[in-house]
């Protein structure tokens, strides 16, 4: 029988988009909610290319943070043709910084400086392999002419495993598996490669995006994949492999430009995530599992320490709002007007629960 309350140790998320401006006000109190610290992506525009616009961006989202919340951003670098191994450098002296993207160029939302060619990258992810850094890699091929469902599969053969082969001591974190490719290649990889893994690729295949018509919150890059896939990524998430572990790739966009036509790529799933997670892991029976993957696996591999701490899930139903404010937008959740199987405990009950 499974639970109907699980207790984590406070977990961590791996891999989150928090915008800027109103849309990271709008966005953040979500996160800090449940997590204690996230690794945020750099794909701004301008993207976040040097230590110094980092050092910037970490300042506005300590700033964003809801009175009292201790959440703390782990900043990361975006690579561009143009970083230089002395940039690698001064990340890591920076001691807020704990990776380095690599977005081929037009892969994805903002990817336009991306890299074009990774020989050009070749001495800065050298020298990230010397200090440690920690390399994120958005893991799919661009060319036109590799079908989209195929582009990850072909990123591993093509340049991931080439890569991790010629720099063996690079640290790599594959993001946002997606598919059965990508999880046998992870654990059939050398020490020192591990992946994140969404709610959305463990809870959804890609029927969710024509279900009675085209579904545009349910685009994300990369795409929802087969159900086989899906399948494969939720055994990977729930068997204690510490290579797997939460990434949540919360990307927020206004409801007008997801319902558009050419709409943008990316799910929001900050206001649930935990949510989300427990009712993949509890659909297999393997909530257990859930607290290695949320709130150990991640630290580990990047070297930090567990968070002490803990957050409470009960098996309550939950309506999910229709849409959040969103600066001078609307932000469609994942699940929007839907009912969740799980709660989060609020933080005061949690404290009210302690002090009993
Ligand atoms: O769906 C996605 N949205 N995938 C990405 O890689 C980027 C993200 C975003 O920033 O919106
Ligand atoms: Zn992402």
């Amino acid at each position: 029988m499974s639970p109907d309350t699980i207790t984590l140790g406070r977990p961590d998320d791996w891999h989150l988009h928090l915008r800027d401006g109103a849309a990271l006000r709008a966005v953040l109190p979500h996160t800090a909610e449940r997590f204690a610290r996230a690794i945020v992506m750099p794909n701004l525009k301008p993207p976040v290319t040097t230590t110094a616009l980092a050092a910037d961006y970490r300042r506005r989202i300590l700033e964003a943070r809801p009175t009292g919340s201790d959440f703390e951003p782990l900043m990361t670098l975006y690579l561009t043709d143009q970083t230089s191994p002395a940039e690698i450098d001064r990340a890591c002296d920076s001691g807020f910084i704990h990776g380095c993207k690599l977005y081929p160029a037009g892969a994805t939302t903002h990817s336009d400086s991306g890299v074009t060619d990774l020989a050009r990258i070749e001495p800065v992810l050298a020298r990230m392999a010397e200090r440690g850094m920690v390399l994120q890699v958005h893991g799919e091929v661009t060319r036109d002419a590799v079908d989209v469902f195929d582009r990850e599969a072909r990123f591993i053969d093509e340049l991931l495993a080439p890569l991790a082969a010629r720099q063996p001591r690079l640290r790599i974190v594959f993001e946002h598996v997606t598919s059965r490719a990508a999880v046998e290649f992870v654990r059939g990889s050398r020490d020192g490669i591990a992946a994140t893994l969404t709610p959305q690729h463990l809870l959804h295949n890609r029927n969710a995006l024509f279900v009675g018509g085209l579904r545009p919150h349910f685009y994300c890059l990369p795409v929802l994949k087969t159900e086989s896939d899906r399948a494969a990524l939720l055994e990977a998430a729930t068997s204690g492999d510490p290579r797997f572990f939460l990434g949540t790739d919360s990307a927020p966009h206004a409801r007008h430009l997801k319902e558009h036509a050419c709409g943008c790529a990316g799910m929001y799933s900050a206001h649930a995530a935990l949510e989300l997670y427990a009712e993949a892991f509890d659909s297999v029976g393997a909530l257990d599992r859930l607290d290695g993957f949320a709130h150990r696996f991640g630290a580990d591999f990047y070297g930090l320490p567990r968070n002490a701490g803990t957050v409470t899930l009960h098996r309550i139903r939950q309506d999910v709002p229709t849409s959040f404010h969103f600066g001078d937008g609307e932000l469609v959740p994942m699940r929007a007007g839907e009912r969740l199987a799980w709660t989060l405990q609020p933080k005061s009950a949690t404290a009210t629960a302690m002090r009993r």
